[in-house]
């Protein structure tokens, strides 16, 4: 799923600009479940997990959502459920990275993969599709949203980081790197973009129950030879207080909360949400 593809593009035009101004600070509450009406969002690797929980949460507050991922027709098939507009792109792919689109008040950068060898034996060629997607990427989105952005004087950047942003794991060299740097690209973003009321900040979960964390914990069993219980247990929480998986309508959750009208002075930061995993 990682080779790169021709892209089969969703819509084609652009997006039309958003001209709504900022919502009045300070929702009441029969307004507050539609915070987001008028915006418009863009959500990568939004067809699975955290980006799907995170599209389904943005819509249902208003947002129009533009569902980005190379998985067609989960694309397609959430952005009708949702009345979004999808784009099928492979984001490894830096050509087509270029071409989604600029004119958002939202850009929730989540997509990502994970390659699981020790260092010595890491795929020079993986490691690399891993920057792509999860550093090059949102780079590449960010400078071309943030000008519209600073035009309307309101924007919202959420990084789906990882407690891997924070710490490292053995035998995760590529995707530690990339989070990492992500945590950087967020913080240099939000110094650049407090002046024009566009704040960014890195959500930092532990284990989320999604597929990609399914196929690590196969991936896993295999690497250390134990069985997926043992690695669940004693591998992937053995730092985290929580002794349980994260549900991705959590982190959407503080996504949604990061988009709202109460977080303006909320930039630069890393939200962890790892059961106490860097409290240690
Ligand atoms: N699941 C966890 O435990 C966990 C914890 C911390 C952080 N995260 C981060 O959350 C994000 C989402 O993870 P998830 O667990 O929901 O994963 P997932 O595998 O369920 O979903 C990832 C999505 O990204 C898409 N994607 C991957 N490569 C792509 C590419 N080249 N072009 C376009 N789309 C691409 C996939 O098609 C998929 O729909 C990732 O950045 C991950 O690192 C996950």
């Amino acid at each position: 799923m990682e080779t790169p593809q021709s892209p089969d593009r969703g819509p084609a035009q652009q997006a039309a600009p958003s001209t709504v101004p900022p919502p009045a600070a300070g929702p009441s509450p029969s307004t507050a479940d539609r915070l987001l009406a008028g915006r418009t969002a863009l959500v990568t690797g939004a067809a699975s997990g955290i980006g799907r929980a995170c599209a389904q949460a943005l819509a249902a507050a208003g947002a129009h959502v533009h569902v980005v991922d190379k998985a067609a027709d989960a694309a397609k098939s959430l952005a009708e459920t949702i009345g979004g507009t999808a784009w099928v792109v492979d984001l490894s792919v830096p050509d087509t990275v270029d071409t989604l689109p600029a004119d958002v008040d939202i850009v929730v950068n989540n997509a990502g993969l994970q390659h699981v060898a020790p260092v010595h034996e890491f795929p020079p060629d993986r490691f690399a599709l891993i920057q792509r997607v999860m550093v090059e990427a949102p780079f590449r989105i960010l400078r071309r949203t943030l000008p519209g952005m600073y035009e309307r004087g309101w924007g919202r950047v959420v990084n789906i980081s990882s407690v891997h942003g924070l710490r490292a794991s053995p035998y995760k060299s590529a995707y530690v790197t990339a989070k990492h740097a992500l945590e950087g690209l967020s913080k240099v973003v939000a110094l650049e973009a407090a002046e024009h009321g566009v704040t960014s900040n890195c959500v930092s979960p532990g284990y989320v129950r999604t597929p990609l964390v399914e196929n690590q914990i196969a991936d896993q069993a295999r690497t250390h030879g134990i069985s997926e219980e043992e690695v669940v247990g004693r591998v992937m929480l053995e730092r985290s207080a929580i002794k349980r998986l994260i549900e991705p309508d959590d982190v959407a959750e503080a996504v949604l909360w990061l988009c709202g009208p109460r977080t303006g002075h909320i930039t630069g930061t890393s939200l962890s949400m790892d059961g106490g995993w860097t409290a240690n």
